[in-house]
């Protein structure tokens, strides 16, 4: 028996003016998206922001549904977005920011793990690192350099 230790290193910032203009700006075009999501059922306001090579920018948010599970996370809306207009496009930067309808979401909402699956296949197909950023509505900041952070022990193609 081998224990194995596995480390990740993430970045905390006490808010979102620590964080340089250009993510602040992309912050607040995922924040506009949040308030565009569609989310009557869970209340729960997700937008997501991507930063391009080709210095576009998409944006997403959460759209639910009444049969629940044919809904989809604002990180896939942005990400599947992004595959079908600018597929040969590398994402830079992806920003992420939750709010719930009831409460105010003061902690870092971190990509769920079926999203965290998605967009790991994007970062080795493009063969550079994402830069992820998440928050709720207001607050800490976390950063991660790569989504391989985020989700160790990745199941990729390469064990097909
Ligand atoms: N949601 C996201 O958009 N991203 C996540 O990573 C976690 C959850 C959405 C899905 C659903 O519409 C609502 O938040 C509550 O789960």
């Amino acid at each position: 028996m081998k224990e194995v230790k596995i480390e990740s290193t993430l970045y905390v910032y006490n808010s979102l003016k620590e964080l340089p203009e250009s993510v602040q700006d992309l912050m607040s075009k995922a924040a506009e998206a949040r308030n565009k999501a569609y989310a009557p059922y869970s209340k729960f306001n997700v937008g997501a922001a991507l930063l391009l090579d080709n210095g576009e920018v998409v944006i997403g948010s959460n759209q639910e549904n009444a049969s629940y599970p044919s809904g989809l996370c604002a990180e896939r809306t942005v990400i599947f977005y992004k595959g079908a207009k600018y597929p040969d496009a590398k994402i830079l930067k992806m920003v992420i920011t939750a709010s719930s309808q009831i409460n105010k979401t003061t902690s870092p909402i971190p990509p769920c793990g079926a999203c965290r699956q998605v967009i790991v296949e994007y970062e080795i197909n493009q063969k550079s690192p994402i830069e992820i950023y998440f928050m709720g509505e207001t607050g800490k900041v976390v950063k991660s350099n790569s989504l391989k952070n985020l989700l160790p022990l990745v199941f990729d193609k390469s064990v097909l």
